[in-house]
């Protein structure tokens, strides 16, 4: 490729203390790399924001290294190969990986996976088929376990992983209770994918709709919010139910540490559990789960909602919207159209 195409990205300037703003991060131009042995030079076409990013701009002990200052935003985005020096891809292959948040990525093929467009849309990558979808599925199946007529109650049920955790769910033969933020969002989890019963943690008492919707008490709570809600949740369990505790983004920029659940004797009380998940643990596992949720996608047995913002300029405020509560299902970064 020719040294004169320039990539534009986004490196992290400063950690942030709270939400991140504009002056955490340098938007740079530098020529695009020449992939070496092994390595692929992709298009980046779309990125994932996820809310764990906020967690990777900071400079603690996590289950992955922070990204450090000066580097390009660690981000998953599915891309198109434009060069290749590995025999197993071709100029004009479809590809998913730790792209970054950027126009042009130099990868090792061992971080890549080949995509099949025919299959799915591109951004059903990001989403279903994608960590969302993984997420969902063995943090539902494996640590949540629930049985046909058990109520599950999913928080950020509107968002991508808690969209599809309460439809699995609900394929699984359960009731589902749903917490989103909005009446836009409960009339969508109501009509659209089918809840049980959806509350609206902005306008409800959380206490009074969890008692109201969730009779025999909560068998499966899969917490993606953390804070408040996972206390009222746990105010409210049945017996021997399972907390998979998934995320917490209503903490993620918090700048005083974060609240811990208060209610959690609740366990003790119920001979509950409550499980840390993570769904990386379950990469050898990914294509058998990636097979199972196509079939539910091509059968229109499960929807995905997907809300695409466009232009790689608008990033630090398009990133914000994952805490706003301003998107609808998936959050993506369109770069490029294919
Ligand atoms: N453990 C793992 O391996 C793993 C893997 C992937 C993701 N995760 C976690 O899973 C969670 C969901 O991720 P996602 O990709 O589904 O994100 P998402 O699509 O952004 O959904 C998260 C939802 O959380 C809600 N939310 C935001 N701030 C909130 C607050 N202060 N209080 C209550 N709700 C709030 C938002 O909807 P409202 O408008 O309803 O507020 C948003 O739709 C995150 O915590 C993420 O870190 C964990």
């Amino acid at each position: 490729m020719s040294g004169d195409v320039l990539n534009h990205a986004f490196r992290l300037a400063s950690r942030p203390v709270g939400l991140p703003t504009r002056d955490n991060w340098q938007f740079t131009e530098q020529p695009v790399g020449e992939p070496g042995d092994g390595e692929a030079l992709v298009r980046v076409l779309d990125i994932s924001l996820d809310p764990a990013m906020r967690g990777w701009m900071n400079d603690a002990r996590s289950y992955i290294p922070p990204v450090a200052i000066g580097e390009v935003m660690r981000a998953f985005a599915v891309g198109r190969v434009i060069g290749s020096r590995h025999p197993d891809l071709k100029v004009g292959d479809h590809v998913s990986g730790l792209l970054g948040v950027q126009e042009y990525a130099v990868v090792d093929r061992r971080g890549l996976n080949k995509l099949d467009p025919a299959l799915a849309p591109l951004p059903v990558y990001l989403n279903a088929l994608g960590m969302p979808g993984m997420t969902a599925y063995f943090g539902l199946f494996d640590v949540g376990r629930p049985e046909p007529g058990q109520t599950v109650v999913v928080s950020g049920a509107a968002g991508a992983v808690g969209s599809l955790v309460g439809q699995l769910a609900k394929l699984k033969g359960a009731r589902v209770v749903g917490i989103a933020g909005g009446p836009e969002k409960c009339r969508y989890l109501l009509d659209d994918l089918d809840f049980d019963a959806a509350i609206d943690y902005k306008a409800q008492d959380l206490g009074r709709a969890l008692r109201t919707c969730c009779p025999d008490g909560i068998d499966v709570y899969f917490d993606n919010v953390g804070g408040e809600i996972l206390n009222a949740a746990l105010a409210r369990l049945a017996r021997h139910a399972r907390v998979v505790i998934c995320g917490a983004v209503s903490q993620y920029n918090a700048r005083e540490g974060i609240s811990g659940p208060a209610n959690y004797m609740s366990l003790l009380v119920n001979r509950a559990s409550m499980t840390g998940f993570m769904v990386m643990d379950y990469g050898s596992r990914f294509a058998e789960a990636g097979q199972e949720i196509a079939g539910w996608l091509a059968r229109g047995e499960i929807k995905t909602q997907e809300d695409i913002v466009t232009g790689l300029d608008t990033f630090p405020e398009t990133l914000l919207r994952l805490f706003s509560g301003e998107h609808n299902g998936k959050l993506i970064l369109r770069v490029a159209e294919d």
